[in-house]
């Protein structure tokens, strides 16, 4: 593609190169716009970032991060924690990783970096304060509460000071180290936000007061996701952020307005593979690159955007094919043609590809997706 000042667009670099299809490729000079612009706006409203690396899942982009001013990481899997602690000494396992299995390998990179949990359970805590009794190592609690996302956290301000509370009676093994709350439930768009966020802060502000109260300081208060990123000043009571999502966009966070096309760092590059039926042509990509999800706030959208061919619509996915709808294009894409597609959901795409492709001012890298399918 040419952009608007007639240059020829990175993704048409990799598009031309002989790299094999479907080819996921992340674009480094856009990634790094990405990261930078967010630095920029948190810093002087002193919100710190712990980027949750599920969404790229490298260990060199995890670094990226970190070189442009990120406090530490944040991961789901203790097998993530264990990878990405090859490159990070702080890390933040977002997730109530709590059975006895994990909580010894948790308990065990405690010795090795700084890693704390969030939890919303007195099971929770005292498995991870067994755990790291037996391992000799300190393991950092943040207590987890809902703040309307109805997915994990406890429901109100004086259930999380009873867990805190708990925290601190189990003692050694454990460290009371603050608050967790993940706004997820938050997709509307920036301008309806503040009055939303504001309701999320008076929350933390009475919890934290409670705590207060209790003698219990939070030092840390971690929130934050893509959609509420740059809208993060409305939350005052927290400390860092944790988007996901937002080093690479998608037509998830186009279409909710969160930001441009231009945006996107990253895309699938598709070969057109047959036109022989009416009206529309096939992709090699399918829900085996795609996941089958549908885009959050435009669900009848199709699944995912064609940069060339904007009125096509990704209508229908089988494993490996992409059916594009192309009756109301101007022109229509030839099969050996190659095109770029937008996912609409990143994170769960990268999941799929045994590897991606870097484009950097040197041409195409390979990459490992180096957290891969890891489940636990
Ligand atoms: C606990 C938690 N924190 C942060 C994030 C990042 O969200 P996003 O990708 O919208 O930035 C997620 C995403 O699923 C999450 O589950």
């Amino acid at each position: 593609m040419v952009n608007e000042f007639g240059e020829v667009t990175l993704f048409e670099k990799a598009k031309q190169s002989l790299v094999a299809t479907p080819a996921m490729v992340i674009d480094l000079a856009l990634v790094r716009e990405n990261l930078l612009k967010l630095s920029a706006y948190l810093k002087p409203h002193g919100i710190t970032v712990r980027p949750h690396t599920k969404t790229h899942k490298s260990k060199r982009l995890a670094q990226e991060q970190l070189n442009t001013g990120s406090v530490g990481l944040t991961v789901a899997k203790v097998g993530e924690a264990e990878v990405m602690a090859e490159v990070c000494d702080d890390i933040l396992i977002g997730y109530p990783a709590i059975d006895a299995h994990r909580c010894s390998r948790i308990a065990k990179l405690a010795h090795k970096i700084t890693l704390r949990v969030a939890v919303d359970s007195k099971y929770g805590i005292e498995a991870l304060a067994r755990a790291a009794k037996e391992a000799g190592s300190t393991i950092g609690v943040l207590i987890d509460l809902n703040c309307g996302s109805d997915r994990t956290g406890v429901a109100t301000p004086e259930l999380s000071l009873e867990l805190a509370q708990h925290v601190v009676c189990c003692g050694e093994g454990v460290r009371l180290d603050g608050l967790f709350f993940y706004p997820g439930q938050v997709w509307v768009p920036v301008d309806q936000q503040p009055p939303v966020l504001k309701k999320i802060d008076d929350l933390l502000k009475k919890t934290l007061n409670l705590w207060t109260e209790a003698g219990l300081k939070a030092e840390i208060v971690s929130g934050g996701s893509t959609p509420t990123a740059y809208q993060s000043h409305h939350i005052t009571s927290q400390t860092e952020i944790r988007p996901g999502t937002h080093i690479f966009n998608d037509m998830n966070t186009v279409h909710a307005g969160f930001c441009t096309l231009q945006d996107c760092s990253v895309a699938l590059i598709c070969t057109v593979i047959s036109d022989a039926v009416d009206g529309k042509v096939i992709i090699d990509a399918g829900s085996k690159s795609l996941t089958s999800d549908k885009n959050v706030t435009q669900p009848d959208s199709g699944y995912g955007y064609i940069l060339e061919y904007p009125e096509a619509q990704v209508s229908k996915l089988s494993e490996e094919h992409g059916e594009l709808d192309v009756r109301n294009c101007k022109s229509v894409p030839e099969v050996g043609d190659r095109v770029t597609l937008i996912p609409n959901h990143i994170c769960p795409c990268l999941n799929l590809q045994e590897q991606v492709w870097l484009q950097t001012e040197n041409g195409l890298e390979e990459l490992t997706v180096d957290t891969q399918g890891m489940i636990i």
